[in-house]
């Protein structure tokens, strides 16, 4: 919605999560290299294999943990259907699944489209940190899953080894299937370490790891992403991708399988991104917002509490419209719309369209 406004008022769009730079010339000659050499037709239902090889690879560098990339790993098209593909393979009529809001937006329809129920839990401004005795508290016999996000969109927020830790012994003796959306696992910053649920034996075990080339590789438009986890979930996982997508793109399979092979690819994307994200900030020192420094992904939260008492989403539309600088509303990603007073802005873009929209933030009284 507000990058439809955004365009309609030729505004600066920092709202919708995606670069305005250019993807890896690299990466787009291999795709382009895949289809003339005729890789056109279906790929395989699970991915190829030299892609998936590709993908269990990392994920034990990493992390430490070994997935078959025969029984255990799934090319999706995008996070967007690893996450509606496992919520719909598991999650049944009256079935409670804990997520944490603000939350990315996929999470409860999806949930409510196969009869399941959501409990939302609410994260505070201004760290965003998760409440552990709620969760304990929220957990029921009809707890059949757990969404956790990290790095968080829309906060930035990164969860730590400590809450990964209170999460395996919370649901140590339960069914409990945790859905772990990484996304944003390689945009992460100030030298902190992306705490995988692949790193957690006790959580690996009973989880779904979701991951998008998308993000990782600024290509979001291309819908790439996978899904690792254990193949008792896995062959429940694949029942119903065979027939929600049966196959996903072949050339880009194809090129992502060889781009993989270079770690530099993935491993700079901190260093890339915490530039972004440090000019950004700088450039709006001396504004009238406060804000904590993102620690993950490519959102900057800013609060505006010192400047106006319209809500969130009033605000953001009228900064659209008489600014020119779009971004999103927090209570967008809350099912009780609450308002944090804050707004998320995308800091994946060129280092001008960011020293503009910082000059426009800065002339804000
Ligand atoms: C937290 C989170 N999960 C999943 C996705 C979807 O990723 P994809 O574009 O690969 O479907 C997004 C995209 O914004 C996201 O922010």
């Amino acid at each position: 919605m507000m990058s439809k406004l955004s365009t309609e008022e030729k505004a600066i769009n920092l709202s919708q999560g995606y670069p305005d730079f250019p993807s890896s010339p690299e990466l787009i000659a291999l795709v382009n290299k895949a289809m003339k050499e005729g890789f056109n037709q279906y790929a395989p239902m699970p991915g190829i294999y030299s892609l998936r090889e590709a993908i269990s690879e990392k994920i034990e560098m990493l992390y430490g943990t070994s997935y078959d990339p025969e029984t255990e790993i799934t090319v999706t098209a995008g996070a967007t259907q690893a996450i509606y593909t496992i919520i719909t393979s598991l999650v049944q009529k009256d079935d409670e699944v804990i997520i944490f809001a603000p939350a990315y937006d996929c999470y409860d329809p999806t949930i409510r489209l196969n009869g399941g129920k959501t409990v939302e839990l609410e994260l505070k401004a201004p760290d965003f940190k998760v409440d552990w005795e709620e969760v304990k508290a929220a957990i029921s016999e009809k707890t059949k899953m757990i969404i956790i996000n990290t790095p968080h969109n829309p906060t930035g927020s990164v969860l730590s080894r400590q809450d990964m830790l209170t999460l395996q012994e919370l649901v140590k003796d339960t069914k409990i299937i945790i859905l772990s959306d990484e996304v944003y696992e390689h945009l992460i910053y100030d030298g902190l370490e992306h705490q995988s649920i692949a790193r957690f034996p006790g959580l690996a075990e009973r989880s779904f790891l979701v991951a998008s080339f998308g993000k990782t590789f600024h290509s979001t438009g291309w819908k790439m992403g996978y899904c690792a986890g254990p193949v008792a979930l896995m062959k429940e996982f694949r029942k119903v991708h065979q027939f929600n997508v049966f196959s996903v793109n072949h050339p880009v399979q194809k090129a992502l399988a060889t781009y993989l092979e270079d770690k530099e690819h993935y491993l700079s994307l901190p260093k890339f991104f915490q530039a972004k994200r440090d000019l950004f900030l700088d450039a709006i020192k001396d504004s009238k917002f406060s804000f904590t420094p993102s620690s993950g992904t490519y959102f900057q939260l800013l609060d505006f509490s010192g400047i106006s008492k319209e809500s969130d989403l009033e605000l953001a539309k009228k900064w659209t419209r008489e600014q020119k600088l779009a971004s999103i509303p927090v209570s967008a990603f809350y099912n009780k719309r609450i308002d944090q007073k804050v707004l998320r802005f995308c800091f994946a873009k060129s280092d001008e369209t960011l020293l503009r929209g910082a000059a426009i933030l800065n002339a804000i009284e």
